[in-house]
């Protein structure tokens, strides 16, 4: 049978998937101009069946004995507590983060408190000259930790010496992007060595029980760019986010084969590294005593967390008939525009004559949908100029038709509310979906006043009437 001719493919650098044309636009997941040329791959003959040839397989019962999984602390709680309890022996974690987010101070940090409990944790920097690294950990105060630090970009290099001596307890590797695996063609930061790099140094991770963490940098709009193609290949991938104006840090992990996936860390960057912030609730309100038209504050779930953060309106009348700007800082542009006509048309409000500024306090990121109503508590009460009532809260989320819909755990963000000093709560009629399971009314939360909003007309009543 006569071979046919290699193919050229193309490879999107965002989602990892082949063309075998170059175009502008990748067509899976509609990025521009990420298609790169990838070596041709030789293709597979139809003589070679995978049916004969390999060894057998056994199979096991589901309920067979299995050795209970440890987990190794981090020293730092609040990377602890993201990962599900610690890190898991021969595990792969893929830390994601926006470039100066703070991922090699994190890890540095807590490879230096691995160290000092005489455990083995070895960081290669593909990034920085060790040198650079040796300041920072000074300058953190890391300095006397046993750490075993080295500068590397060689994935060979880097399994032959670990191959060569005992399996530390934890391998970090900054970054991914900057590995190079000789097995394949193709400079560092591509998506085939990328691919490969990770693919042997998760390999070495599995084998000798080493807890491995990637670090790859991310795109502004969030994504894991060339690492996305690993998110399937990694056990945990976590994400270091916030605002880098802002001091505060949090830490998800947003695939966990180990853990709930809805666990938060919060840190802040200050001079001397990574703080943990062990009681977040706080953080993102401004603290102001003075009642402002526009603020309102929102009780958000993080996990099992609650935290409240303060939501801003601005609204600026326009004389001219020049299209008025939208622009929003810590929340989805698309639901904002969305709740802008919902109360338009169910309210017969106008913002079409205006500009709208929203903005979430502290860098903060909602995504967390029961936010609806706190963002058109504070945009009723910018447009009407009245501020809305001190030590309120406001959550559910907003249907199309103007309805507030109930959400998870009203009764746990209430009860954080109330034990913050909040008196009044505002949301959905019949409390939360999570609460009625639980059978606990939200209005039974002791401190409290519970007031439910139905549909939007009677947040703008009750906006309106609160001056
Ligand atoms: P870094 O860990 O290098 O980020 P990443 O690895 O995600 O690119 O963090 C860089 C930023 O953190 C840098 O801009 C300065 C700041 N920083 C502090 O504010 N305090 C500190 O103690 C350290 C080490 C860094
Ligand atoms: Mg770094």
């Amino acid at each position: 049978m006569a071979m046919a001719k290699p193919k050229q493919r193309y490879v999107c650098t965002e989602c990892g998937s082949v063309a075998t044309r170059w175009q502008g636009q990748c067509t899976d997941c509609s990025q521009w101009n990420t298609l790169v040329e990838e070596a041709p791959q030789t293709p597979f003959s139809a003589k070679h069946h995978l049916s004969s040839g390999g060894r057998g397989i056994s199979f096991e019962a589901l309920d067979a004995p299995t050795a209970p999984l440890t987990r190794r602390s981090t020293g730092l709680a609040e990377f602890d507590r993201a990962l599900g309890g610690g890190l898991v022996p021969g595990s792969a974690i893929l830390m994601g983060g926006e470039p100066g987010i703070g991922k090699s101070t994190l890890l540095l940090q807590a490879a230096a408190s691995i160290a000092r409990t005489g455990a083995q944790a070895i960081y290669v920097s593909g990034e920085e000259a060790t040198g650079q690294v040796r300041l920072r950990a000074a300058r953190l105060g890391l300095a006397d930790a046993p750490l075993r630090l080295a500068a590397a970009t060689s994935v060979r290099d880097i399994l032959t010496t670990l191959n060569a001596g005992e399996p530390p307890a934890l391998l970090v590797i900054d970054s991914i992007q900057t590995m190079h695996s000789d097995n394949i063609e193709g400079a560092p930061g591509t998506v085939s060595q990328v691919r490969a790099s990770a693919f042997e140094l998760i390999r070495y991770a599995k084998e000798s029980g080493v807890a491995l963490v990637l670090v790859g940098h991310v795109t502004k709009d969030g994504s894991i760019a060339g690492p996305r193609v690993l998110e399937h290949m990694v056990d945990v991938v976590m994400s270091f986010e916030g605002e880098r104006s802002h001091q505060y840090r949090i830490l998800r992990s947003l695939k966990n084969r180990f853990g709930a996936v809805d666990e938060i860390g919060v840190f802040a960057m200050e001079g001397a590294g990574l703080t943990e912030v062990a009681n977040p609730s706080m953080l993102f309100l401004s603290g102001r005593e003075e009642p402002l038209a526009g603020s309102a504050v929102f009780p958000a779930l993080e996990g099992t967390r609650p935290v409240l953060v303060e939501v801003q309106a601005l609204i600026v009348r326009l004389q001219s008939g020049a299209t008025p700007r939208r622009a929003v800082v810590g929340w989805d542009g698309g639901r904002l525009a969305m709740l802008l006509a919902v109360l338009e048309a169910r309210c017969g409000l106008s913002f079409s004559s205006a500009e709208v500024y929203l903005n979430v306090a502290g860098g903060y990121r909602l995504t967390d949908p029961a936010a609806d109503l706190a963002v058109a508590a504070a945009l009723v009460s910018a447009l009407a100029d009245r501020p809305l009532p001190l030590r309120s809260i406001w959550f559910g989320e907003v249907s199309l038709s103007g309805e507030v819909r109930p959400v998870a755990h009203a009764g746990l963000r209430l009860r954080e509310a109330a034990k913050l000093g909040f008196d009044i709560g505002h949301g959905p009629e019949e409390g939360g979906a999570g609460d009625r399971r639980q059978g606990g009314a939200p209005a039974a939360v002791k401190g409290l006043r519970y007031h439910g909003i139905a549909a939007l007309p009677k947040l703008v009543d009750r906006v309106v009437g609160a001056a």
